[in-house]
């Protein structure tokens, strides 16, 4: 392996020696196997590539100061990913399976994990698709699930500097009653045109409001978003954005250091009140937001004036990012060591 720069990986993909991957076929999930290589073989008629029917995870693996390897959640991925193989009917893979898999890629990976306080960490990328071949639209009857690591830094490179970010209301990333509560691949085609206008204009990412009204904030491109203010963590409520892992720790954290939280609407008028922002996710951890630009009302709402990352975001970021290290006590039990 050639000696990486763990201090400046970028979020992107670095070839590892494993992966693992499984078949359901004829009523029933097969044997894990093992590959070293970085290819699938899939038929030309799979639903995975003509419908859309796929679903995938991003979690991630941490190396502690005490040389354990540790993963975050594990459990909520796997019900996630159960939730979003029913939202485009694919046959979900069983909780059980999921752990099998994520713990041996990872144990097959291990030199891969970046070192403890190097700021990157290992992720961890579960994918299932319909694999049968299909010509009419309808569910496949057999299906791929696969795991592969790469190391990562940052999805935002300014780590905890603040980035900028743009509102988008020509866009939907999703539907009130489709699937943006599923992470599945289409959500994430449909993103794509207002993300690459957004970073051709020199932001981070988009900002969705709600499609049905465009009165609401719905999600920050792929991370949940949250404000702050009078000691309060606010963070919206939308029947079409990913319920965060991060974001539904982020709650728990904020109880425990006697900051109050909020899951409900947030109209775009109510950023004018925030004195911090941030959008958090498994990429992103917690990004803080200096600036929101809002091009069609001529807008523009700011925080962190001074560059720096807000007070009550950097408790939670140092809660949250100290669980994940092992650094700090693991009071909620989220932590799985790797054995
Ligand atoms: C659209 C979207 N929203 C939010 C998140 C954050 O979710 P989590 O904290 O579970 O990673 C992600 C990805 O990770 C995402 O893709």
């Amino acid at each position: 392996m050639e000696q990486l720069n763990w201090k400046c990986l970028p979020f992107g993909y670095i070839k590892t020696d494993y992966n693992v991957r499984c078949r359901y076929r004829d009523g029933k999930w097969g044997d894990l196997e093992v590959s070293s290589s970085e290819y699938i073989d899939v038929h030309i008629a799979a639903t995975g590539l003509h419908y859309g029917q796929e679903a995938f995870e991003g979690m991630k693996a941490y190396m502690g100061r005490d040389g354990k390897v540790r993963v975050f959640r594990w459990d909520e991925n796997a019900k996630r990913m159960i939730l979003s193989a029913g939202g485009v009917k694919m046959t979900p893979v069983p909780e059980e399976l999921f752990r099998e898999a994520v713990f041996k890629v990872i144990n097959l990976n291990k030199k891969f994990v970046p070192p403890y306080g190097s700021g990157a960490n290992l992720y961890i990328r579960p994918l299932l698709f319909g694999s049968g071949a299909e010509v009419g639209v309808k569910p496949a009857t057999e299906y791929t699930f696969l795991v592969f690591v790469t190391p990562v830094g940052p999805y935002f490179r300014e780590g905890i500097s603040p980035v900028n970010m743009m509102i988008c209301r020509d866009v939907d990333r999703a539907a009130p009653l489709g699937t943006g509560i599923f992470k599945v691949g289409g959500n994430y085609a449909a993103s794509l045109r207002a993300l690459v206008k957004a970073k051709e204009l020199g932001y981070s990412s988009t900002i969705f409001l709600d499609a049905r009204e465009k009165k609401y904030i719905d999600e920050c491109g792929p991370a949940n978003f949250f404000g702050i203010k009078d000691n309060t963590y606010i963070t919206p409520k939308s029947e079409s954005i990913l319920n965060s892992i991060t974001n539904k720790s982020l709650i728990e954290v904020a109880g425990s250091l006697g900051i109050r939280a909020e899951r409900r609407r947030v109209p775009v008028e109510e950023l004018s009140s925030f004195t911090e922002a941030g959008a958090c996710g498994t990429a992103a951890v917690i990004s803080p937001i200096g600036k929101i630009v809002d091009p069609d009302k001529n807008m523009i709402y700011e925080y962190c004036k001074d560059g720096k990352p807000g007070e009550v975001t950097m408790k939670l970021y140092n809660k949250l990012v100290g669980i994940q290290n092992g650094d700090v006590e693991d009071e909620f039990g989220w932590m799985t060591v790797v054995e």
